[in-house]
C-alpha cells in the first residue's frame, strides 16, 4: 500500500487505494453474527453497522457532494450518521439498516464515486481536492473507523470475536536494549508538526519551531512486567502516586488493574480478542486510562512525556537537524518496522523491531500501543480549521489528553509521527499504553 503523501493520486491509485480499504472493513467484520453488527456492546461504542453505514455516508458527502463545491465543502454530515445528533450512547435505538441493505448501500456509493473520478479534476484547482487530500481523508476516515470497530470487538461479551489472525508474532532483536532503558535528547531547537496538506489533518499544522530544555525518554514502551511491580507495590491504593482527579476515578471506576486483564489461576492474563494468554512480561501493557499512566510513571520516579517531546523521540533527526515523517525515515510502515495494520490482533513484545527505531534510539514509537502523552489537545500557534470543525477544533480543550503513535489495531495509512489522537484521561477501550520521561 502506497499513499504517496505529499503527491497527487490518479484516478487508479485512488481507485486501488479504497478498494483495499474496504476489503480491509470487509475482513474485520465478514464473520460478525448479525446480532453482533447490531447490539450496542458498550455505551461507549456503536453499534457496528452504524459504524459501516456511517463510513458510506462520509464517503458520499465528501467524494460526491463536496469535491464539487470548492474549498473547504459546504456539506456536513446528516441524519442517522451525524455523530454529533446521534451520541454513541443512543446509536442502537436509531433506524439502521440491516447488514444487506447497509451492503448494497456502501457499495451504491463506491460505485457512484468511481464513476464520477473520470469527470473530477484531480490535478486540484481547490484545496480538497490539491494533492489527493480529500482522498486520503476519507481513506484515513474508514482506517480510523476499523480501529473503532476494534474496540468494540475487543469491548464485546458472549462469543468472542473469531480474529482472522494473519501474522505471527516477530522474533525479538537478541540486541534489543533492556526494558528499563532510557535515551537522552540534550534539548535545543525543533520543528513540531507539518505543513503538509496531502495527507495531514488541520490538527497536525502548522509546522512550528520549539525550544525544549533536555529530557530522558524510555526505549520502549512499559511493559507488563513493569506495571505488575507497580501493582504488587500497592500502585492502585497509595494516594501518593495519583493526581487528584485521578485518585477519585481510580475509585469510582474501581479500577485494580488494566482493563482486559483478568485474574487466572495461576496469576494475570491478558485477553486480546478471543485468545486469553498469560501475561507476558516484556509485552506493554494496554488498556491504561491516562490517570493510571500518571500514576505508574510517578510510582516510577518518572513522568509522562509531553506531546513535544514524544514527537522529537521519534522523529528528530539531530544529525540532519530535521523531523522525519516516520521513526524510521520516510518510507511508508511495513511489517519490518512496527507492530500496525491490525493483521496480528495483539501486542508484541518490546525490542522486536530494530527496523523501526527512532534516530535517538526509541523502538515502536509507531504501533503496538497507543501512548499517553501530559498535554491537553489545543491547536499549534497558527492552527487554522481545515476543512471541518468537528474532526478536531470541536473537541480542542484541556478535557482531553493527546495519545501519540497508534497501536497494533491502527491501520497503516492513519499515523505517522505527527499524527495526533486524543481522548478523556478515563478512556481504557482504546489499545493505549505509557512510555515514561524524565527532565534531562
Ligand atoms: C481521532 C480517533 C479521536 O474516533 O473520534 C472518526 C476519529 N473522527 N470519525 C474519533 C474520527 C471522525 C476520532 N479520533
Ligand atoms: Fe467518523
Amino acid at each position: 500500500m502506497d499513499l504517496k503523501v505529499g503527491r497527487p493520486l490518479s484516478a487508479s491509485e485512488i481507485s486501488s487505494l479504497l478498494g483495499e480499504a474496504r476489503e480491509r472493513t470487509l475482513l474485520l467484520t465478514a464473520a460478525l453474527s448479525d446480532e453482533d453488527l447490531r447490539l450496542q456492546h458498550d455505551a461507549l461504542m456503536s453499534p457496528i453497522v452504524w459504524d459501516l453505514g456511517h463510513i458510506g455516508h462520509f464517503e458520499d458527502v465528501w467524494l460526491r457532494e463536496n469535491i464539487r463545491s470548492g474549498d473547504t465543502g459546504s456539506e456536513g454530515l446528516r441524519g442517522i450518521y451525524n455523530p454529533f445528533e446521534n451520541p454513541r450512547a443512543v446509536r442502537d435505538s436509531l433506524p439502521l439498516p440491516s447488514l444487506p441493505e447497509c451492503r448494497a448501500y456502501l457499495g451504491d456509493v463506491r460505485r457512484a464515486v468511481l464513476d464520477e473520478l473520470g469527470n473530477v479534476k484531480l490535478s486540484g484547482g481547490t484545496r480538497l481536492l490539491d494533492n489527493g487530500f480529500v482522498f486520503r481523508m476519507v481513506l484515513q476516515h474508514e482506517y480510523q473507523h476499523n480501529e473503532t470497530i476494534l474496540q468494540t470487538l475487543q469491548l464485546k461479551q458472549g462469543d468472542r470475536y473469531a480474529a482472522p489472525r494473519q501474522l505471527g508474532p516477530p522474533a525479538v532483536a537478541p540486541d534489543a536494549p533492556p526494558a528499563d532503558a532510557t535515551v537522552r535528547f540534550p534539548g535545543g531547537s525543533v520543528t513540531i508538526g507539518t505543513d503538509d496538506r496531502s495527507a495531514a489533518y488541520d490538527n497536525e499544522r502548522p509546522g512550528h519551531v520549539v525550544e525544549l530544555p533536555p529530557f530522558e525518554i524510555d526505549v520502549h514502551p512499559t511493559t507488563n512486567g513493569a506495571y505488575l511491580r507497580f501493582m504488587e507495590a500497592g500502585g492502585y491504593d497509595d494516594p501518593a502516586y495519583w493526581s487528584r482527579a485521578g485518585w477519585a476515578w481510580r475509585d469510582q471506576g474501581r479500577l485494580v488493574a488494566p482493563k482486559h486483564w483478568e485474574d487466572g489461576p495461576h496469576g494475570w492474563q491478558e485477553r486480546f480478542m478471543d485468545r486469553i494468554v498469560p501475561l507476558d512480561a516484556d509485552r506493554p501493557v494496554v488498556h491504561v486510562c491516562y490517570y493510571e499512566a500518571e500514576a505508574y510513571a510517578r510510582w516510577a520516579g518518572k513522568r509522562l512525556p509531553t506531546e513535544f517531546e514524544w514527537e522529537v523521540a521519534a522523529a528528530w533527526d539531530p544529525e540532519q537537524g530535521h523531523a522525519r515523517p516516520y521513526p524510521w525515515g520516510e518510507d511508508e510502515p511495513t511489517p519490518m518496522h512496527t507492530n500496525l495494520d491490525a493483521l496480528l490482533f495483539e501486542t508484541t513484545p518490546v525490542g522486536a523491531y530494530p527496523a523501526g527505531r527512532s534516530p535517538i534510539g526509541c523502538w515502536d514509537m509507531i504501533g503496538n500501543v497507543w501512548e499517553w502523552t501530559s498535554t491537553s489537545f489545543h491547536g499549534y500557534p497558527g492552527y487554522e480549521t481545515f476543512p471541518y470543525p468537528e474532526y478536531s477544533e470541536v473537541f480542542f480543550g484541556d478535557e482531553y489528553k493527546v495519545l501519540r503513535g497508534g497501536s497494533w489495531a491502527t491501520r497503516f495509512g492513519a499515523v505517522r509521527n505527527t499524527f495526533r489522537n486524543w481522548d478523556y484521561p478515563i478512556r481504557r477501550q482504546i489499545f493505549s499504553g505509557i512510555r515514561c520521561a524524565q527532565d534531562g
